[in-house]
């Protein structure tokens, strides 16, 4: 397992090229399933989770190929096995967007459910829901699910749920229904941009799709889709851009990022701007010019449009350095805050209460050893000790390379100490406090969380 070690307090400097959305190629991947002229798939990220798509795909029977970086080819013959077993699913949650499109094209799927997450409880009831409204017998067994269907038939589905409206689930329900018989009208659908990219990718299949970006999807179901080949270009990854904005900001350094979406940040960049951080858009170029001490700012992470959970932790380290004091609630996933244990590891002052972490802004972050735990946590724990003084270590990067293509060597580009080295196996924390700190003197207190009891959570994510 590799780690990172870091010598943080260096500004990063420089232009940021950001790669194809995760989040976006996943479903489009799983969408090369429902077309029988196969898919080219372009600007697609070098990621741990795209090569986990890649292998769920291969291990149906599906051909892929990466003919060059960035390129995804896929076709679904008529021998396509509809098994995703639950070595592969466990690994990536995102696989479960291959039940859409096998119910809709081939009548069958059997795909494990995805089990347990890091950062929070992850259900699939939904999915399941829209499935069984289309029409699909489905039977839950031995872990896995298993959905029939001669042909899916049109119908209302509601995505409502308590926590918003389910992403992956809304691309699931376009797949299926866009190869059902009639119309369906998908209510309390996502909106994110990941969804728009899936349906302008369905629509260039053939498939009849509109009100993607809305709360309301309408699909006029077709017979087939393309019998050629779909070539789609994937859209620029949002969260990517959101990471490296906060990069220049928190290591007071200046970033220029070309191409980045900013229409799909709207509200990440009014609350950056709310802090007082310095970002302006000239000539499509978004430039970061860090420098001053941010301010305070409170705030819940939302669906589209509002501010993504998947940036909830990075902000969460950003507004560990600001002056005053900030609230985070997450609207999506309200148990997501075990990187605020992590961060306090680095000096931050955050306390967790309920579904609320409270963070107090310090003036230095100091270098120290962590644990990665999910994906955007470690994003948030690299910026951290990009700021930090002194050399943190963080084990279990494998996260962050599930989401970011390159994250060490784009970062080091940009001037900053990152060496990824080998781990060791992980020692145990050490039970004495470091020599530097002595428990009987009163003073400095080193910071406590609220959670900080909590153990670190040995459970996978697969967010
Ligand atoms: C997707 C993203 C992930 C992001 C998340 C929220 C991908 C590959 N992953 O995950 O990066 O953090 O959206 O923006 O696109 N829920 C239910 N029942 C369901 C499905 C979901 O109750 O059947 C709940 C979830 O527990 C959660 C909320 O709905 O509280 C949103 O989850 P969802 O949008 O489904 O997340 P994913 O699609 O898995």
């Amino acid at each position: 397992m590799d780690m990172f070690r870091i010598q943080g307090g260096r500004p990063l400097n420089g232009l940021v090229r950001l790669d194809g959305s995760k989040n976006a190629s996943l479903p489009a991947m799983a969408a090369g399933l429902a077309i029988p002229g196969g898919l080219i798939l372009r600007n697609v990220p070098a990621l741990l989770d795209v090569e986990t798509m890649s292998q769920l795909l291969t291990s149906m029977h599906v051909e892929v190929q990466q003919p060059r970086g960035g390129e995804v080819h896929i076709v679904a013959g008529r021998h396509t096995n509809g098994v995703a077993t639950y070595e592969l699913v466990r690994q990536m949650r995102a696989s479960v967007c291959v039940l859409g499109p096998l119910l809709g094209r081939f009548g069958r799927a059997t795909v494990s459910l995805p089990g347990g997450c890091n950062i929070g409880h992850r259900p699939i009831d939904l999915h399941l829901q829209g499935l069984a409204a289309l029409g699909a017998d489905i039977r839950l067994s031995g872990g896995y699910v298993t959905a029939r269907a001669r042909r899916l038939r049109g119908a209302e589905i509601d995505l409502g749920g308590p926590f918003g409206p389910t992403v992956t689930g809304t691309c699931n329900l376009m797949m299926a229904a866009v190869l059902a018989h009639g119309n369906t009208r998908i209510r309390n659908a996502a909106r994110e941009p990941e969804i728009v990219d899936l349906a302008a990718l369905l629509t260039k299949a053939g498939g009849r799709i509109s009100g993607a970006g809305t709360s309301v999807i309408e699909i006029e179901g077709v017979e087939s889709l393309s019998d050629s080949a779909v070539d789609h270009t994937v859209i620029p990854d949002r969260i990517e851009a959101g990471t490296f904005v906060i990069a220049g900001l928190i290591t007071t350094g200046q970033l220029l990022i070309p191409d980045a979406p900013l229409e799909s940040l709207t509200a990440f960049l009014e609350l950056l701007q709310h802090m007082g951080a310095d970002i302006s858009c000239e000539a499509g170029i978004l430039r970061v010019r860090g420098g001053k001490r941010l301010r305070s700012a409170s705030f819940t992470a939302q669906p589209f449009p509002g501010i993504p959970t998947d940036l909830q932790a990075q902000l969460m380290a950003l507004l560990a350095l600001s002056e005053g004091v900030s609230e985070i609630t997450d609207a999506v996933f309200p148990d997501r805050f075990m990187h605020a244990a992590e961060l306090v590891r680095l000096g931050a002052d955050i306390r967790v209460f309920g579904n609320t972490a409270r963070v107090q802004g310090v003036r230095e972050l100091h270098g120290a050893p962590v644990m990665a735990c999910d994906l955007r946590a470690s994003a948030a724990l690299v910026l951290a000790a990009l700021a930090a003084n002194g050399e943190t270590e963080i084990r279990r990067v494998y996260h962050l390379d599930r989401g970011y293509q390159g994250f060490d060597v784009k970062l080091s580009r940009l001037g900053a100490i990152v060496e990824r080295i080998q781990d060791t196996p992980e020692p145990s924390r050490p039970l004495i406090p470091p020599p530097h700190f002595d428990v009987d003197r009163k003073s400095p207190q080193p910071p406590v969380a609220a959670n900080s009891e909590k153990p670190a959570n040995s459970t996978e994510s697969t967010l």
